[in-house]
């Protein structure tokens, strides 16, 4: 809290400007007011990821979670959180439609939760969404890697970049989501010299889960 008692979490603009600082991106997820509370001093970004689905809920997936879970739960974490940026994962079926249909589903987030931002899965599929969220003041964490909404799609949660054709598709999401002006970026479940050629190419943060030590920070579920 500042001196007028007004909320002064770290903002999206100082994450996107920690590239290049040296140092770390420091990130958990949170789903719950009391977890929010006992990790917002320790980090630097909480994600309200859509993980809940499997963790709280005990569903196979995180295909099963709903708008309505990630506002509740993403208005919970604000309540918890004084210091650290908060982000709300986008659940599946929200914004895959088009872009009216995330940025509509976006705004509710937005204004609901008091969040900073949402995060949504998808590189170059993605990338006039995230374009049509940006240029309309909403900040997006892109996602890029494994994206566990397309896990029935892909053949289950397994490593990518593997080979040659995949590390360029990897690498092709990473540079299309920047350039559509995503702040940053989780990459999940990568082999590390992808990790590493996309955190080399990209211009904002590059957030690693089974990606290896070479990006610009980690997050944990
Ligand atoms: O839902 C989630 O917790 C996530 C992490 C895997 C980054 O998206």
């Amino acid at each position: 809290m500042s001196a007028t008692g007004r909320r002064t979490r770290i903002t999206v603009p100082a994450i996107r400007a920690r590239k290049g600082s040296g140092e770390a991106v420091v990130c958990l997820t949170a789903y719950t007011t009391p977890m929010a509370r006992a990790m917002d001093a320790q980090v630097d970004l909480l994600l309200v990821g859509d993980s809940l689905g499997m963790v709280l809920y005990g569903l196979d997936t995180t295909l099963g979670v709903t708008l309505d879970m990630m506002v509740n739960h993403g208005a919970a974490v604000v309540r918890g959180a004084g210091h650290a940026c908060v982000i709300v994962d986008m659940p599946f079926g929200t914004y895959e439609e088009g872009p009216e249909q995330a940025f509509r589903n976006a705004a509710r987030i937005m204004a609901e939760t008091g969040a900073d931002g949402v995060k949504l899965e998808g590189g170059r599929t993605m990338a006039p969404t995230i374009r049509f969220l940006t240029d309309r003041g909403i900040p997006v964490f892109a996602h890029v890697g494994l994206l566990p909404q397309s896990v029935q799609a892909d053949g289950g949660f397994r490593v990518r970049g593997r080979t040659a054709e995949e590390a360029e598709a990897v690498l092709a999401d990473a540079r299309a989501t920047e350039e559509a002006g995503a702040f940053a970026m989780v990459i999940e479940g990568v082999v590390e010299p992808v990790a590493a050629d996309v955190t080399r190419a990209v211009s904002v943060p590059t957030i690693g889960i089974g990606a290896s030590p070479r990006c610009d920070g980690q997050i944990l579920v």
